[in-house]
């Protein structure tokens, strides 16, 4: 090679440094394999590329949009001229969400076990490519990804801070972004009712507004001479249409909304306005402390049923998610105990104690959603006066509720509050955080979290449905503190859904986590940039 040519190289190959880029595909969650060619060939990306997807198949064509949208591609119905990027089913595989990706001569092709799989095969591809910018190469390769759990799940709490419309979207374009395919939906509690019911409207116009919000540290009852209120009122509620319209948001994303309104207990806002609801009757406000309320629903009033059954008559109609979740959790029985008409309720029905009682309320509530093909969730206290027949068991207060929901042959879904509450500070330093509610876990103890116990044979494991991480809202009053809150250990906690122990590797993890960051910085999202 003469000067003049080796000159030259070394041209090209400062300009490339400078303005290609070669993408790896070790996305978060990290596909199963990535097994690059041996041959060294590549195919360049470059705007006014096609994708396309089998000509009558709905589903197909919104995922050609969303590739379209994510990586500037024009979106043609197959024919027989092949496009760049090819969307298609029929990859062979028992999990529906299961994806492989092939980049080679022929360009690259997106193959799904079902429609999700070729979505989430599109978010592999997309994250690859998003950070890139110049002339991005595809090095020829094979790429499958294969999630863990069917139940990834995480929840959010719109009960205690109101989240607007658009936010819930972005949230959910978030759970899209990390592989998270449930939306657990917290709707209602003490501090605010945010579920539209037409039978019943003062529950929106009313036990929604919340006059004002205890200010600092103070938790609730544990500190009742607390006197500092911010006075601004909290209020809102999700319109039935505007919940609607979300549904379908997130069904095209892939996300099934879970909703939940929590019963007998974090009922303190339905009291307000049903304040014969109550054991007491009364009068209750909508609460502006956080906490354990004793008041709950009065499990000895027919009238109670009647109401659980209009409200979650309404719930079933806008949500079409086989899970309902019933709450369950805190629900002091307290007031049970001196209410004649409880006492006389669980004498009628031989009950021992009271704990059983919330197990005849649990009843109830799924033969009514049982007729309407639906399944019951409940926080792990549902199990304390006997899990209905078909619940499905949520375990937050650690392990235990899960394991002993398993060993019965109840569906699980892990989200123990150490590894899993993301309202907790996930820096050691509290300065450098907003305000919380206490508790630590950083993002390593994320995803270092297991959901399956060691303790259940191989067949109580399959009870594990799934994993999920929860956002409650006390101390959490924006969209931005949520996405603080929630990113990077949504990251984390995506890996927990997608990988087995053994291709979890928090070290590597770490490696790749810049990339998503970058990600989050060209979406607009807030994120915490440091992690322990
Ligand atoms: C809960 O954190 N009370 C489920
Ligand atoms: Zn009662």
């Amino acid at each position: 090679m003469n000067y003049k040519k080796v000159y030259s190289f070394l041209l090209c190959a400062a300009f490339c440094l400078s303005v290609c880029a070669e993408v790896n595909y070790q996305v978060i969650p990290l596909p199963q394999q990535v097994s690059f060619d041996k041959s060294g060939q590549y195919m360049i990306l470059s705007k006014g590329m096609t994708v396309s997807y089998p000509a009558g198949n709905a589903l197909m064509q919104r995922n050609a949009e969303f590739a379209a949208e994510y990586m500037g591609l024009t979106v043609k119905p197959k024919d027989k001229k092949q496009a760049d990027v090819n969307l298609m089913l029929g990859l062979k595989s028992k999990n529906p969400d299961d994806y492989a990706i092939s980049i080679n001569k022929k360009g690259i092709t997106i193959q799904g076990a079902s429609e999700s799989g070729v979505f989430y095969g599109i978010q592999t591809l997309r994250k690859s490519i998003m950070n890139e910018t110049g002339e991005i190469r595809l090095p020829y390769a094979w790429v499958c990804g294969s999630p863990r759990f069917a139940y990834r799940g995480t929840e959010l709490d719109c009960a205690r801070h109101f989240f607007p419309v658009a936010f819930i979207k972005k949230f959910i374009d978030i759970l899209a972004l990390h592989g998270i395919n449930r939306f657990h939906w917290h709707l209602t509690d003490d501090q605010g009712w945010r579920f539209e019911v037409k039978a019943l409207p003062e529950l929106a116009q009313k036990a929604s507004v919340r006059p004002c919000t205890v200010i600092g540290k103070n938790l609730g009852l544990s500190d009742p001479d607390n006197t500092l209120y911010d006075d601004t009122p909290e209020t809102g509620y999700y319109t039935q249409e505007e919940m609607r319209d979300i549904v379908a948001y997130a069904a095209e994303r892939y996300i099934t909304i879970v909703p939940e309104i929590d019963l007998p207990g974090h009922m303190i806002a339905a009291l307000s306005v049903y304040p014969d609801l109550g054991c007491t009757g009364g009068p209750y406000k909508v609460w502006s402390i956080w906490g354990v309320a004793d008041d709950v629903l009065c499990a000895g009033n027919p009238k109670t049923l009647e109401f659980l059954k209009t409200v979650y008559g309404e719930l079933c109609d806008v949500f079409p998610s086989k899970l309902i979740h019933i709450g369950g959790d805190e629900s002091p029985r307290v007031r049970w105990k001196s209410c004649p008409k409880c006492q006389a309720k669980m004498k009628e029905l031989d009950l021992k104690n009271e704990a059983q009682l919330q197990t005849y309320i649990n009843k109830e509530m799924e033969a009514f959603l049982a007729e309407r093909g639906r399944q019951i969730i409940g926080w792990d206290e549902t199990l304390e006066g006997g899990l209905s027949e078909n619940a499905a068991v949520m375990s937050w207060r650690g392990y235990d509720g899960g394991k002993a929901a398993a060993k019965l042959h109840h569906q699980v879904v892990m989200t123990p509050h150490n590894n899993c509450y993301f309202d907790y500070y996930q820096l050691k330093n509290r300065d450098a955080q907003p305000l919380g509610i206490g508790g630590y876990l950083p993002l390593s103890k994320v995803y270092a979290m297991e959901p399956v116990p060691e303790e259940l044979t191989k067949e109580e494991a399959k009870y594990i449905m799934g994993v999920q991480c929860n956002l409650w809202s006390e101390y959490v009053i924006s969209p931005d503190h949520a996405e603080f809150m929630l990113l990077p250990r949504l990251a984390a906690m995506s890996e927990v859904q997608w990988l087995k122990p053994e291709e979890k590797d928090y070290e590597q993890f770490l490696q790749r986590l810049p990339a998503l960051e970058q990600i989050y910085r060209r979406l607009g999202y807030k994120f915490c940039t440091s992690y322990e």
